[in-house]
């Protein structure tokens, strides 16, 4: 494809990253690239603890994993060896699982390669939490957005309730905080603004006010 067009969004866990990266897909009619599906994947597939496997065992296991993506905005489908990710990746505790492999150099090297080679093929909303910074620098239009702890596990916490699953409001903050700490103070590729980007400070706006800013910055 020449010239793919990539928008990063990037951000802490439970900002309501997907949801806006799925809506603003739609509008451009591209897919969207849910880039935390990806580490929480390999986490999901090699397991709790296997993130204290050598090196060369995560990456003979890494080796074997091949990501696909089809589709557009809402209805993107990625894949992982021609399977589609499912719902099973979606608990907190595979997001911590996830956020202990994001650790590790072996799988983030992987990783990039595997966004990057996608960023060539498909005009891209990459959400995440290092896309404008370390995977694709080059994007036109960067935007990170943020919201305080506490309003991002009230989300969550409505979200859970909405779905009929056990939630636990204090529980969900302290999990959501931990996960940030350790995804802000990791060596690599911490979680940051690029300094390109458009920071959005949602902890006061609702999806469509959030929606509306971020289809501005891509007009
Ligand atoms: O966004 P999500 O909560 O699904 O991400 C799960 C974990 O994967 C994050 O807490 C983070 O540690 C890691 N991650 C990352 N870089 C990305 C996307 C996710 O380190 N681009």
């Amino acid at each position: 494809m020449d010239n793919p067009l990539i928008v990063t969004i990037d951000g802490p866990a439970g900002v309501g990253k997907s949801t806006m990266a799925k809506q603003l897909a739609r509008h451009l009619s591209i897919p969207y690239l849910d880039t935390g599906a990806m580490f929480r994947a390999i986490a999901w597939t090699l397991g709790a603890g296997a993130w204290e496997w050598d090196t060369a065992q995560i990456q003979a296991r890494l080796d074997e994993m091949h990501f696909g993506l089809s589709g557009i905005g809402e209805d993107s489908v990625l894949s992982l060896n021609s399977v589609p990710i499912g719902e099973e990746i979606r608990t907190e505790e595979v997001g911590m699982w996830a956020s202990n492999f994001a650790t590790l150099p072996v799988v983030r090297t992987f990783l990039k390669a595997a966004q990057q080679e996608l960023g060539t093929r498909f005009s891209l909303v990459a959400e995440g939490r290092d896309m404008g910074t370390v995977i694709f620098p080059d994007a036109p239009y960067k935007f990170f957005l943020d919201a305080s702890v506490e309003e991002r596990a009230n989300r969550r916490y409505r979200q859970l309730k909405e779905m009929g699953a056990p939630a636990d409001l204090v529980v969900l903050t302290e999990q959501i905080a931990k996960r940030d700490h350790q995804d802000r103070n990791r060596a690599v590729a911490p979680l940051v603004a690029a300094q390109s980007a458009v920071t959005i400070d949602t902890t006061t706006m609702d999806k469509t006010q959030v929606l509306a800013a971020l289809k501005d910055g891509v007009a």
